[in-house]
């Protein structure tokens, strides 16, 4: 009999809140890419994450769709990978739901990301936004998934995913594989060109501070010649000069190059002349992206029934492990 060996699963999501920009590029999106070679991947847009804080549905919708499109025209294959919208699998509510018994309060508790959020979203702080991470461990658990490439913000998430699937195994025998992180070495973390020392942040009330996916070209380089750096005058990658390296690591992944070509290139010239090679550079390479992305925004058909097909298979797959743990918990089978 034919012997199939079982591809390792990636499964990673991303939340449709407003626009895409570079560091999500960067630090996800380019990874997830890379992954498809190797792994089978999972990817989900996850709308009902979104919702732990307060949306404006047309906005909400609007926003699962850009950045549905957005992940196709950054290289997600939707054949190749399995790519859909989280509530059109409903399996994940439901796993979410059957775990929520199975985690400790005191666990959810000391979350920093929920901590964070209870503090900017002080007028909504619902049960929702602390359970955040056992939906996310539903998503991971229902696909049978080895690794999740997140960043370094997600790593507690991640962890608390695993504790979840050990204690579950631990009672019900092994029904769940336990995840681990896979955290990129390249330039995973992405900082604001207002203020090297924060994250780029989507929510940033200064536009300047992040480049979007769809920044027009003079935007982009308007953007750069207006980073922030520091008072030296020379472009080199080292401790202390993060407005700099953060440039220096921008420009290594759109330009193909590595820190000392960087160095060897802008030896004796000074912040103005690279800051503009990685503007122009960030715009080419933004460009053909742009276009593909206007293009399937426009063929509506199309990307429709990408994520049409992405959340059958979805469903099919998540369907056949919800009935195992609901078997295993003690539910009459439907
Ligand atoms: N919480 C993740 C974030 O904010 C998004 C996410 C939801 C996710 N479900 C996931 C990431 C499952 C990895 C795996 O970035």
């Amino acid at each position: 009999m034919e012997q199939t060996t079982r591809r390792k699963i990636s499964y990673s999501g991303i939340q449709p809140s407003g626009v895409i920009h570079l560091a999500n590029y960067i630090g996800a999106l380019r990874n997830w890419v890379a992954l498809q070679e190797e792994y089978d991947c999972f990817y989900c847009i996850v709308d009902m994450h979104a919702i732990t804080v307060r949306q404006d549905p047309r906005d909400l919708r609007e926003n699962t769709i850009a950045a549905y499109a957005m992940g196709v025209a950054c290289g997600i294959d939707p054949v190749k990978s399995i790519f859909y919208i989280q509530s059109h699998a409903p399996a994940h509510g439901e796993l979410a739901w059957v775990l929520n018994c199975y985690t400790p309060f005191g666990e959810l508790g000391r979350m920093t990301q929920f901590k964070e959020k209870s503090e900017t979203h002080a007028d909504n702080i619902n049960a929702g936004l602390f359970t955040y991470p056992v939906l996310q461990a539903a998503d991971i658990l229902l696909y049978d998934s080895d690794v999740v490439p997140v960043g370094e913000d997600q790593k507690q998430h991640l962890e608390l995913s695993r504790n979840i699937a050990v204690r579950f195994n631990g009672i019900y025998g092994d029904v769940f594989r336990v995840p681990e992180p896979f955290i990129s070495k390249s330039g995973a973390r992405i900082m604001s060109l207002a203020d090297p020392a924060k994250k780029m942040s989507k929510s940033d009330p200064n536009p300047r501070s992040y480049i979007s996916m769809l920044d027009p070209r003079d935007t982009v380089i308007k953007k750069f010649k207006s980073a922030v750096t520091d008072s030296e005058s020379e472009v080199c990658f080292r401790e202390g000069k993060d407005g700099i390296n953060n440039l220096m690591i921008i420009y290594g992944v759109v330009a193909g190059k590595t820190n000392n070509e960087i160095e060897r290139e802008f030896a004796g010239r000074g912040y103005g002349d690279f800051k503009m090679a990685v503007g122009e550079s960030v715009a080419d390479f933004l460009s053909p992206i742009q276009e593909k992305y206007h293009g399937l925004m426009a063929d509506r058909a199309y990307i429709e029934g990408c994520w049409k097909s992405g959340g059958e298979r979805a469903r099919a797959i998540s369907n056949r492990t919800m009935a195992t743990v609901l078997e295993k918990v003690g539910m009459v089978r439907r």
